[in-house]
């Protein structure tokens, strides 16, 4: 069958932008993990990104904008927003703003919403489409509805074979997580998704004040539509907190204190926590690949990065009913 993952080159860009004019979805990298992406107001294309994940319609998509004048023709930014925006664009950074009904960002790909999850992405090929198409795209992550993220090519292609008809191969997407999501609407202002940013790291640099849901006691309240409980999940059983895993499982360590077992990999021997979140999803297909009985994951320490890894593993350890 045809290779449908292309270098990055201007002919592959090239060709990335005839085929979303042509109601079609690309996949491509975001500095946080692969994409897939569509052209924010075509209704055609927006309903592929969905059948292709099999994400339910309710659940909006983020939309990738190349520079904060591009998201103020659909978003409305107040004033600390707008300091968000300054500060972290490009990076991996959503914010929710209220939305503008026009149709540069079709309804579907928002499910309706008024408002819109907004981000301008540290990923060149990501910027240059857009830039050329001078639209913004609308890319939620490039796996199957509740699978890990992608966070190359060839996980890519692993979830949808030859479904997405192009795929430009960056390489590995330098972060691993998903960006951090702030809903700016209502005050106080929430992080609706664990990410690379936190809440301190966003108060130390602009001072401002975002809250986590477990801070106002309302853990029970839904998070964004998508934060559905199980998610990032392998296909094989996940069981946290393992320091001996069995002979049938496989194994996910960190840090140099782990001996070696049969099946295992190690996120950073290190103890690199930015390695280890760059490793995560990788090694999570690398490991479901197996198919052992379980996945046993040694403790990796909560801080920093540590806490959105330690979420994700949690999410991913959930069984299905
Ligand atoms: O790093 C990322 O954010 C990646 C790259 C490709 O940019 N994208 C990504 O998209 O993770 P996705 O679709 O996998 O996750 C987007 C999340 C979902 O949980 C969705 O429910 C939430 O954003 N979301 C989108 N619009 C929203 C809105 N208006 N209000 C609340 N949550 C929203
Ligand atoms: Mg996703």
């Amino acid at each position: 069958m045809k290779n449908n993952i292309f270098k990055e080159n201007s002919r592959s860009i090239s060709n990335a932008c005839d085929y979303l004019t042509n109601n079609e979805v690309i996949a491509i990298k975001a500095e946080t993990v692969y994409g897939l992406a569509a052209d924010a107001g075509n209704r055609i294309s927006i309903s592929k990104v969905y059948k292709l994940k099999k994400r339910p319609i309710y659940n909006p998509l983020i939309i990738h904008v190349n520079s904060i004048d591009m998201a103020k023709e659909f978003a409305i930014f107040n004033n600390d927003a707008e300091v968000l925006a300054r500060r972290y664009w490009p990076g991996p950074l959503t914010l929710i703003l209220k939305r503008r009904k026009i149709k540069i960002v079709h309804n579907d790909a928002v499910a309706g919403l008024d408002t819109v999850a907004v981000r301008m992405p540290n990923s060149k090929i990501f910027l240059k489409i857009i830039s050329f198409l001078k639209k913004p795209l609308a890319a939620p992550s490039a796996n199957k509805s509740g699978y890990i993220s992608s966070t190359n090519a060839n996980h890519v292609r692993d979830c949808f074979g030859h479904k997405v008809k192009m795929i430009i191969d960056s390489g590995k997407s330098n972060l691993g997580l998903e960006s951090t999501i702030i809903d700016t609407t209502k005050k106080p202002y929430l992080i609706r998704r664990l990410g690379i940013i936190s809440k301190k790291e966003i108060f130390d640099s602009t001072g401002l004040k975002v809250l986590l849901k477990s801070d106002i006691g309302n853990s029970k309240k839904p998070n964004s539509p998508g934060q559905l409980k199980k998610h990032y999940s392998p296909k094989t059983p996940i069981i946290l907190n393992v320091k001996k895993p069995g002979k049938d499982d496989a194994f996910l360590s960190f840090g140099k204190q782990v001996s070696r077992y049969p099946s295992s990999l190690n996120l950073s021997t290190k103890g690199d926590l930015n390695e280890a979140a760059s490793n995560l999803f990788d090694y999570l297909r690398r490991l479901d690949k197996l198919k052992k009985n379980k996945i046993a994951v040694f403790p990796v320490p909560s801080n920093g990065i540590g806490k959105v890894i330690n979420e994700r593993l949690k999410r991913a350890s959930v069984k299905n009913d």
